[in-house]
């Protein structure tokens, strides 16, 4: 058995500028799939996974992110003397509470890339492997991303094991491509990692979306890695580095990854939780059946 995970980063210092002008005042990480942010389902799916510590890497426009991951107590006060009790209950469970020492918040000023960002939560975490969360990866399924991933990394695969799926050839310039050397059930074996590559010189179809397990030593790595695509420091390329030392497999976890960083992958992962709650059945069923109309949507001349 290997060291447990017990931290997870969440990179949310990004621009959000593939959502513009949504993003312009609100991060994306808290624009709602139905009611709930994707900030949130990726907490949620950190804790079910028994992680202790969470570490926002952050950006000081970003502020909202911190007061929406926080307990608000006047705001649960306020819901309780309206009678809203069950409401301002939910909320805080779901948040943390100040002075937890096990929630933090730190800036990545500059955008030098996903690998800074990662670098940035260094001196918070926890001894061991750290698990690497990127929210607008919202990946819904029976058994919660990061629990499968660990249940298999605590098992022993490889140094660093990175969520992966099969994407189209033409895809391949959109994510980190796998080199993959073996396959044993939902486990690939890979000995390097290459960033956003042409589909000519993809090692293979098989890309990494935003869930890693990463040996502690990435942070060495990381603190020595040159600018790469984009000029930035790319997380790729330090878990590449690794694997020739530590080993690097892949997951093929088995829910439904959505991109949400995207205009089509938010809308259908809104469309895929609403198909799961039987007070939107009505919405759908109008859209399906083209013959009524939408609930709460009325002509004016009605
Ligand atoms: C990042 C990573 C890339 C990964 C992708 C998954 O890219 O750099 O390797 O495949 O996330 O969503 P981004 O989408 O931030 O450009």
């Amino acid at each position: 058995m290997r060291h447990p995970v017990r931290t997870a980063i969440f990179p949310v210092a990004g621009m959000g500028t593939r959502f513009l002008p949504a993003t312009k005042a609100t991060p994306k990480e808290l624009l709602p799939v139905i009611d709930t942010p994707l900030i949130q389902y990726a907490i949620d799916e950190a804790r079910e996974a028994g992680i202790e510590r969470m570490v926002f890497v952050s950006h000081p426009s970003k502020s909202a992110i911190e007061r929406h991951v926080m307990d608000d107590a006047a705001l649960r006060a306020t819901l309780k003397q309206r009678g809203k009790a069950a409401i301002a209950d939910a909320l805080q469970e779901r948040a943390f509470h100040p002075g937890d020492g096990n929630v933090i918040f730190t800036m990545q000023n500059e955008p030098l890339g996903l690998g800074h960002a990662v670098l940035c939560a260094r001196d918070h975490a926890l001894p061991g492997p750290v698990a690497v969360l990127l929210p607008d990866d919202l990946i819904v399924g029976e058994k919660g991303c990061l629990a499968e991933m660990i249940a298999a990394y605590e098992a022993g695969t490889a140094g660093h094991l990175v969520a992966t799926m099969r994407v189209q050839e033409e895809e391949t310039s959109k994510y980190g491509i796998l080199s993959v050397t073996a396959e044993r059930g939902p486990v690939l074996a890979a000995d390097g990692m290459v960033e956003k590559p042409a589909p000519e010189d993809a090692p293979s179809r098989d890309a990494v979306v935003g869930r890693y397990l990463l040996d502690g030593s990435i942070f060495d790595d990381l603190a020595s890695q040159p600018p790469g695509a984009g000029g930035e420091i790319q997380l790729t390329d330090a878990i590449a580095r690794g694997a020739r030392r530590i080993g690097l497999a892949g997951f093929r976890f088995s829910g439904t990854r959505f991109d949400c960083g995207s205009k089509a992958g938010m809308l259908s992962a809104t469309l895929h939780l609403a198909q799961g709650d039987p007070a939107l059945n009505a919405v759908l069923a109008a859209w399906r059946d083209r013959t009524r109309p939408f609930p709460e949507a009325a002509w004016a001349a009605e």
